[in-house]
C-alpha cells in the first residue's frame, strides 16, 4: 500500500525545480561569499541579490536608507531562538527591561528559548487563548500595562506566532504588534506556518522580527530566515565571525539560499495553490466529521490556515489513532513534530480549555502543494477503516 503523506506541517517534500536550481548552484561551484578573491565576490553578489529579493517577496524594505535585514539561519528553531534571546538581551542591556511575554500556544522552540532566558533572570508571562485558540488581546494589554512605568519590570520582547502549527488558527498579529509598538516594546512573530502558504507582508504586519523556514513550503531543510526591521540590533547566539554583521556568524551557503528563494518564488507564482489546498482540506474535514459522531474540529470557529485540520475523535486515543492510521498507510501527527516523539498531551489544545476527552483524542492532518484529489479520496476510505476498527 502506497503511504499517503498528510503531515505537511511537519515538513514538505522539496519541489523538483527547487532541487534542480540548488543542484545547478552546486555545479557552478559558488564558493565562500566571505572570501576576498573574485570567486568569493561572485558568490557574494549572487547571495545578496537573493537576499534582497526574499526581503521583497516578504514585503520588507530591500533598498534605501531604511533597508530591513534578512538574517539567514538553519531554520525556524534557530530563528526563534535568535529573535527572542537576541531581542530580549539587547533590550535588557539598553533599558533594563526584564520581562518576556509569549502566548500559551507557541512552538516548543519559542517556549524553550523563553525558559532558557528565565534561567538568565528574565520573568516570563504567558498570554491566554480563547476556546478557538486565538490569543486574547485584552490579556496582552493587561500584561503590557502592568509593566509600564517600572523599568526593571518592563517588557523586553513579546512573541506571538502568526499561525499555530497544530490547529492552523491565525493570530491577530497586526493588532498585537501595534500595541507593542505604541509602548516601544519589541515584537516578534513566528510565521513558520504562514510564509509560503499564504501572503505575508512584513511591513503591513508591523512586526520587528519575523521567523520563517524553507522546508515548510517545499524548500530545502536546514535553511530559514529572521527578517528584522531596519535599525534593530540583536545580541548574537553564537560568536566568532563577521558574517551577517556578526549577528549570525558562519559561512553562508548560496545553494541553500537559492533553494529558499526558489521555493518562495514558486509559492508566489502559484496563486491557485492556497485555494486548491483549502478545497481539498474542506472536503476531507467535512467527510471526517460525518464519519464519527461527536468528532470536533479544534479551532473551527476561528480564521484558519487552509492546510491544517486538527480533529478530535472523543473516546479514541490519539496515539492509538496515529498507529492505526500509520498501519493503514496514512502519515499523520498528534501535534508538532518536535513533540510527537513523546506522548505528552497537546499544550495547544489544553490551552484552548478543551475537555480531557477532546485533548486525548486530537490529531493533526496537514496538506500541501503536492496533495492530490486522489490522495484525499483514498485517505477517506482508509480513515473510515481506521475509525471503524477503533470504535468497536
Ligand atoms: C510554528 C513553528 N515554529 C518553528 C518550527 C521549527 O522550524 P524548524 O523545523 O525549521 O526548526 C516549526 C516546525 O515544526 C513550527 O511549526
Amino acid at each position: 500500500m502506497k503511504p499517503i503523506y498528510l503531515d505537511y506541517n511537519s515538513t514538505t517534500p522539496i519541489s523538483p525545480t527547487v532541487a534542480q536550481k540548488m543542484a545547478q548552484c552546486y555545479q557552478k561551484g559558488y564558493l565562500n561569499p566571505a572570501s576576498q578573491h573574485r570567486l568569493g565576490q561572485e558568490a557574494r553578489l549572487v547571495l545578496e541579490k537573493l537576499r534582497s529579493e526574499i526581503i521583497d517577496m516578504l514585503g520588507g524594505i530591500s533598498s534605501g536608507m531604511r533597508t530591513d535585514r534578512l538574517i539567514l539561519t538553519s531554520g525556524g528553531t534557530e530563528s526563534n531562538n535568535l529573535a527572542i534571546s537576541g531581542l530580549a538581551r539587547a533590550a535588557r542591556e539598553a533599558t533594563g527591561a526584564s520581562r518576556i511575554i509569549i502566548s500559551a500556544i507557541e512552538h516548543p522552540s519559542v517556549i524553550g528559548a523563553a525558559h532558557y532566558l528565565a534561567s538568565l533572570g528574565f520573568e516570563i508571562d504567558t498570554i491566554a487563548v480563547d476556546s478557538e485558540g486565538v490569543c486574547d488581546l485584552n490579556d496582552l494589554k493587561t500584561k503590557l500595562d502592568r509593566a509600564t512605568g517600572e523599568q526593571q519590570n518592563s517588557v523586553a520582547v513579546v512573541s506571538i506566532m502568526a499561525a499555530n502549527n497544530e490547529t492552523g488558527v491565525i493570530q491577530p498579529i497586526q493588532s498585537a504588534a501595534l500595541m507593542c509598538r505604541e509602548k516601544g516594546i519589541y515584537f516578534h512573530t513566528d510565521a513558520v506556518q504562514m510564509v509560503g502558504k499564504t501572503d505575508v507582508n512584513f511591513s503591513t504586519l508591523g512586526v520587528d522580527a519575523l521567523t520563517f523556514t524553507a522546508h515548510k513550503f517545499h524548500g530545502p531543510r536546514g535553511v530559514g530566515g529572521l527578517l528584522v526591521r531596519n535599525g534593530i540590533e540583536l545580541t548574537p547566539l553564537i560568536y566568532g565571525g563577521f558574517q551577517q554583521m556578526g549577528t549570525r556568524p558562519g559561512t553562508e551557503d548560496v545553494a541553500l539560499c537559492t533553494g529558499l528563494h526558489q521555493a518562495l518564488l514558486e509559492y508566489q507564482q502559484s496563486p491557485e495553490r492556497e485555494a486548491t489546498v483549502k478545497r481539498l482540506r474542506d472536503q476531507l474535514e467535512t467527510t471526517l466529521l460525518s464519519m464519527a459522531p461527536g468528532a470536533v474540529i479544534n479551532g473551527q470557529g476561528a480564521s484558519r490556515m487552509a492546510h491544517t485540520i486538527n480533529i478530535s475523535f472523543p473516546g479514541i486515543n490519539r496515539q492509538a489513532l496515529l498507529l492505526a492510521a500509520d498501519f493503514n498507510g496514512l502519515a499523520i501527527s498528534t501535534g508538532s513534530a518536535c513533540a510527537s516523539g513523546s506522548s505528552d498531551s497537546s499544550h495547544v489544545i489544553i490551552a484552548m480549555g478543551a475537555s480531557e476527552e477532546v485533548v486525548e483524542g486530537s490529531i493533526r492532518i496537514s496538506l500541501g502543494a503536492t496533495t492530490s484529489q486522489q490522495e484525499i479520496d483514498d485517505s477517506l476510505t482508509r480513515f473510515q477503516q481506521v475509525i471503524n476498527r477503533l470504535s468497536t
